[in-house]
């Protein structure tokens, strides 16, 4: 087994995918970009991974997401409004986000393969060193941040993380779960094997995959000539399940409360939890959803 540790310097988030699941929302407007509270899904994704010490971040996008491209850019009319008007506050906020030169990368996966060939988009602008990856649709409130809890961890175990959540049994069959091995320690799970979408009861633990990893670069070799798998795709899941015969993989349940935002009621929960722990907001948002229920 080897045990690289290379900082991990580089993320790669792939945004192709179509937001079937919150249409029409996302007939014109990239899902990643849909707000949750008052910033897009990506804001948070991109804030997680600059916590976590990234310094360079790889879309992988798709047609019709130019939006996210700008959306880290200048918007200089708008901006020179807003100055005008002395709205410092909320320029500070935009500016604070924009990508520092050079900090990002855009490359398109053109036909919707799966996660693995997104993924896979990213070998060359990657290079050979140990990445990350953040699912956009998963936002996870915590601090520190989700990957932040699984980079802490990788500098001391090295090879391969992956951010893991407890799920109710019955909802197994949507993730990549992985098989437990050993003990725990603490948040450290150690692993002998994962699987992509197992049918229902044959699951080999409830702890879902959830959108968080840390890879050697050695994966891509593997994307390479993977098969497609559950669902017709080509899926990550399957190449690290291959990786693990010559790679150690440990799952990190970190601490933080993950939500689905490419769903209905996910989105909607994200907004209500978010909204209700913000300093601003929270008075306001518990009396209007208390007058609600
Ligand atoms: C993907 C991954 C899966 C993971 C899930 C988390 O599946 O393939 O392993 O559990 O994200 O959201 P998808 O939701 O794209 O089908």
């Amino acid at each position: 087994m080897t045990t690289n540790i290379g900082r991990v310097r580089k993320a790669v988030l792939p945004v192709a995918g179509l937001g079937t699941r919150v249409l029409p929302g996302t007939k014109t407007t990239p899902k990643e970009l849909l707000n949750v509270v008052d910033r897009p899904i990506l804001s948070y994704i991109a804030e997680e991974a600059r916590e976590a010490g990234i310094e360079h971040i790889v879309f992988v996008t798709g047609r019709s997401k130019q939006a996210i491209e700008d959306y880290f850019d200048h918007q200089i009319e708008l901006e020179a409004q807003l100055a005008a008007k002395g709205k410092t506050e909320i320029l500070a906020t935009m500016n604070a986000e924009l990508a520092r030169p050079g900090e990002m990368s855009f490359t398109r996966q053109m036909q919707p393969k799966g996660l693995g060939h997104a993924v896979w988009c990213a070998r060359d602008i990657i290079g050979h060193e140990p990445f990350a990856v953040l699912l956009p649709d998963v936002i996870v409130d915590s601090s520190p941040g989700a990957l932040k809890q699984l980079i802490d961890i990788y500098s001391e175990v090295g090879g391969n993380i992956i951010g893991v959540e407890a799920v109710p049994e019955s909802e197994t069959h949507k993730y990549g779960v992985v098989d437990p091995a050993g003990d725990r320690e603490g948040r450290r799970i150690g692993m002998k094997g994962m699987v992509e979408k197992p049918a229902q009861g044959t699951a080999p633990s409830n702890l879902a995959i959830s959108g968080r990893y840390v890879l050697q670069p050695d994966i891509f070799d593997l994307l390479t000539d993977q098969q497609a798998g559950a669902g017709g795709e080509i899926q990550l899941t399957d190449a690290m399940a291959r990786l693990m015969q010559s790679q150690s993989f440990t799952a990190v349940e970190y601490e933080g409360v993950t939500h689905d935002c490419g769903d209905k009621i996910g989105l909607l929960r994200a907004n209500v939890a978010l909204a209700l722990k913000r300093p601003d907001l929270g008075e306001a948002a518990r009396a209007a959803l208390s007058a609600l229920l």
